[in-house]
């Protein structure tokens, strides 16, 4: 059993400018998830074209760019068992069409182009994210509520 896991998540434009980002984070921290990397960022077009790299030549890829580039975006790392798999049914189908309540896209979102949310989609894919997004690297400490409630 791997604790370690880790898995690249984003608040995209649309969720930063509804408010969401409080409820995203709440959501990763009571699922019982370690925040290991956080910030707040407002990529480059070419920033954007690398991370979305595998769509290059998907018909929606310029629309999609275009819309990443429309506001800031919050961009985070989550530890845990099975994060990029558990992160990704939190998150719901990737069309909100599908995407099941209980799910932040099934609770927040209507259509595909504004989705509100990234998550890696598999292990691999989390790793090369988190170092595009976090070339400084992430935090490394112990998840302890316990010791930080009692003085
Ligand atoms: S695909 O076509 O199966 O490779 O796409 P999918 O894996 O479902 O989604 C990959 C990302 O592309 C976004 N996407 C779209 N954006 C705008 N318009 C349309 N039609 C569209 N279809 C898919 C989708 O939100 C995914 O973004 P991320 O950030 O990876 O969740």
């Amino acid at each position: 059993m791997s604790t370690s896991e880790q898995t690249y998540i984003m608040v995209k434009p649309d969720g930063v400018q509804r408010g969401l980002v409080g409820e995203i984070i709440a959501r990763f921290e009571k699922r019982g998830f370690k925040l290991a990397a956080l910030k707040l960022a407002s990529p480059s077009k070419e920033h954007l074209e690398k991370h979305y790299s595998d769509l290059s030549d998907k018909p929606f890829f310029p629309k999609l760019i275009k819309y990443m580039l429309s506001g800031p975006v919050v961009c985070m790392v989550w530890e845990g068992l099975d994060a990029v798999k558990t992160g990704r049914v939190m998150l719901g189908a990737t069309n909100p069409l599908a995407s099941a309540p209980g799910t932040i896209r099934g609770d927040y979102a209507l259509q595909v182009g504004m989705n509100v949310c990234h998550g890696s989609d598999s292990v691999e894919n989390g790793q090369k994210e988190i170092a595009l997004w976090f070339p400084e690297g992430v935090a490394q400490y112990k998840l302890d509520a316990q010791t930080w409630i009692y003085e």
